[in-house]
């Protein structure tokens, strides 16, 4: 139902990951968004790639893509781009980061694409169709109990400012988990959870682009997603909890607690 759609997006998470791979480890340039919130050459060169693509394959959609790659058109369909989710662990040479792209329709996530380039490993869904990593189904784990489950968690750029609150929910995790990851992408962090190497995930000041393909992946791998407070995911609410459906409980309550 959305060839065209996944086709276009396929293709430029591709020329996305070619353009980050022959710069990692040779970033020359970084300016700061924040006082710990980078932004390289090639976050900038990738998202001009997708950007360039979705626009003459879609001229009539919208765009908001991280790096300031906004095309605003028809309000129903919204392209939600991340040309580089991990941007600290790249500008270290740390290969661990991916590309994110999702498209929105009247609100609702149709598609998305979260690609780690290092790793030779592309997630991909869409509704209805069922979650895929490198063309296999992939679905969320069978944990049944938060002690038994690997959890990832990150830490938003303000952490400065909310390291209390912040550190009071990690607090909680790490004493009723059996282990915790900080892996440095948000988006990797939820595909993972679809495919099941992780049970769930949380963070809290999160952007569209970073959750809005993952979020729709482990949807389609049979996860479940809401705020903290267990409303249900929209792409820009500020707290996120993502994970197989038996647990998910247990993690609001753990955070809450
Ligand atoms: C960041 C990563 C990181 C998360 C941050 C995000 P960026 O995205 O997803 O894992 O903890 O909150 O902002 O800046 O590398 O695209
Ligand atoms: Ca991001
Ligand atoms: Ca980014």
């Amino acid at each position: 139902m959305w060839d065209k759609e996944l086709e276009a997006a396929r293709q430029a998470s591709q020329e996305a990951g070619k353009i980050l791979i022959s710069r990692l480890g040779r970033v020359n340039h970084i300016t700061k968004k924040g006082v710990i919130d980078l932004v390289t050459e090639a976050d900038i060169e990738a998202e001009g790639a997708i950007v360039r693509i979705i626009r003459s394959r879609f001229p009539g959609d919208s765009i908001l893509a991280e790096e300031g790659g906004e095309v605003e058109r028809d309000r129903s369909r919204v392209w939600l781009i991340d040309p580089l989710d991990g941007t600290t662990n790249f500008a270290h040479g740390f290969p661990f980061f991916a590309i994110s792209i999702s498209l929105q329709v009247d609100g609702d996530g149709v598609l998305g694409i979260v690609s780690s380039p290092p790793m030779g490993e592309h997630f991909e869904a869409f509704k209805g169709g069922g979650a895929f990593l490198n063309q296999r189904p992939i679905r969320v784990s069978r944990t049944l109990d938060l002690q038994e489950s690997l959890l990832a968690v990150g830490f938003p750029y303000t952490i400065r400012q909310n390291s209390l609150r912040v550190m009071d929910h990690f607090g909680k995790m790490v004493t009723r988990a059996q282990g915790i990851r900080r892996l440095g992408s948000a988006a990797i962090d939820l595909a993972y959870v679809a495919a099941g190497r992780l049970d769930g995930f949380w963070e809290e000041g999160l952007k569209p682009w970073d959750t809005a393909a993952g979020v729709v992946i482990v949807r389609e791998a049979g996860g479940v997603v809401s705020d903290y407070g267990g409303n249900p995911y929209h792409p820009f609410m500020n707290t996120i909890v993502a994970s197989n459906p038996h647990i998910h409980q247990a993690m609001l309550s753990a955070l809450n607690s």
